[in-house]
């Protein structure tokens, strides 16, 4: 197969945000680490804030008071569609947990509105963005040594089964009174830095077969979504899969030294590259802020379907 270098958004953090009210609220700035993989901001944090937002969105850990009526956080680094998805890396919050944990902050918001049809109300107006199924792949699929999915089931058979998991997952939500979501396809990670290290690529820029993973997976989402569309009423289902002119960037290395976790994290305290802004990958798998906000304008606001279809973020905020 024809292989082309498009790197694309590749954050290993599930993110499950809902946005709320335009406001802003306390600006509480970040001291020490955000739990963020990357040198920066996240493509979502720069959504939230093309989004009008004035701030981050608070983490659920740390989510309090009224606060919560302006989005809450649910990501977690390592979770998975499926729940054994990250287990070796040891603590992680999976999807399923998530919503339960959205269930607990909808309990709140009741009990801080004290008006069923204003609460209903508020959160069908949430975003729901949900980028879900790279650590399937890299932290499962892709560890035949820590885990049988790839003896139980084919490439095929494995993103038939996470689309229609994350299917149920995604119709768990509507029932609670989500109705705008924001589902995000998986990056080509096959163009990593560390799956060009780990599997090498035999002449062409990626690693086709790590590539394929993500390629089925897509493939079946997005017509998922719109069944979604068609089965829900009300509901307002977009599939995002933003990507950027890697031209003027450095994409076949990463800007800091990697070793640490299973080889793709950055050694603690090695100096980074000089100049990060050039650089598509912070470390061996996951994208710079700078590239992360090139993505961001892309899924707000790109024209082109095969990013984002039937609609962009800047059109989903306001159905
Ligand atoms: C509850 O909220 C609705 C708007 O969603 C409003 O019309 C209604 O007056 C509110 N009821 C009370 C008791 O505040
Ligand atoms: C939508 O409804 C059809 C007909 O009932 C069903 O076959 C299909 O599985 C549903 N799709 C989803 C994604 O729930
Ligand atoms: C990356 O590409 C540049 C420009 O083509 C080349 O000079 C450099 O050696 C490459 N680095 C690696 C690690 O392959």
């Amino acid at each position: 197969m024809e292989s082309k270098l498009k790197p694309m958004e590749l954050v290993v953090i599930p993110v499950l945000l809902a946005l709320l009210n335009l406001q802003n609220w306390a600006n509480a700035r970040p001291q020490g680490s955000t739990g963020r993989f990357t040198n920066g901001r996240t493509m979502h944090d720069f959504i939230v804030k093309l989004l009008g937002f004035k701030d981050y969105m608070p983490p659920f850990a740390e989510s309090e008071g009224k606060n919560i009526l302006n989005g809450v956080n649910y990501a977690s680094g390592a979770a998975g569609i499926l729940d054994e998805t990250g287990q070796h890396r040891g603590g992680r919050i999976p999807f399923n947990e998530q919503i339960k944990n959205h269930k607990t902050i909808i309990s709140r918001i009741r009990s801080l509105m004290r008006n069923d049809s204003a609460t209903k109300s508020l959160l069908s107006r949430c975003i729901y963005s949900v980028q879900i199924g790279n650590n399937d792949y890299i932290n499962n699929y892709f560890k035949p040594k820590l885990y049988d999915t790839q003896q139980r089931y084919s490439q095929r058979e494995y993103a038939t089964l996470l689309v229609q998991q994350l299917s149920g997952q995604l119709k768990s939500l509507y029932d609670t009174g989500a109705r705008k979501f924001a589902v995000y396809g998986l990056g080509l990670f096959g163009c990593t830095p560390y799956a060009v290290s780990v599997y090498g690529t035999h002449g062409s820029v990626c690693v086709e077969k790590v590539n394929m993973g993500a390629t089925l997976f897509n493939n079946r989402l997005k017509p998922m979504l719109h069944q979604l569309n068609t089965n829900l009423t009300d509901a307002k289902f977009t599939y995002l899969n933003p990507s950027g002119n890697p031209a003027a960037f450095v994409t076949n290395s990463s800007c800091c030294k990697t070793g640490a976790g299973d080889g793709e994290l950055c050694v603690p305290g090695s100096s980074p590259c000089s100049r990060p802004r050039q650089y598509v990958f912070w470390d061996g798998l996951h994208t710079t802020d700078a590239w992360n906000e090139i993505v961001a304008k892309s899924a707000y606001d790109s024209k082109t379907p095969l990013e984002a279809f039937p609609f962009n973020i800047h059109k989903l905020a306001r159905l």
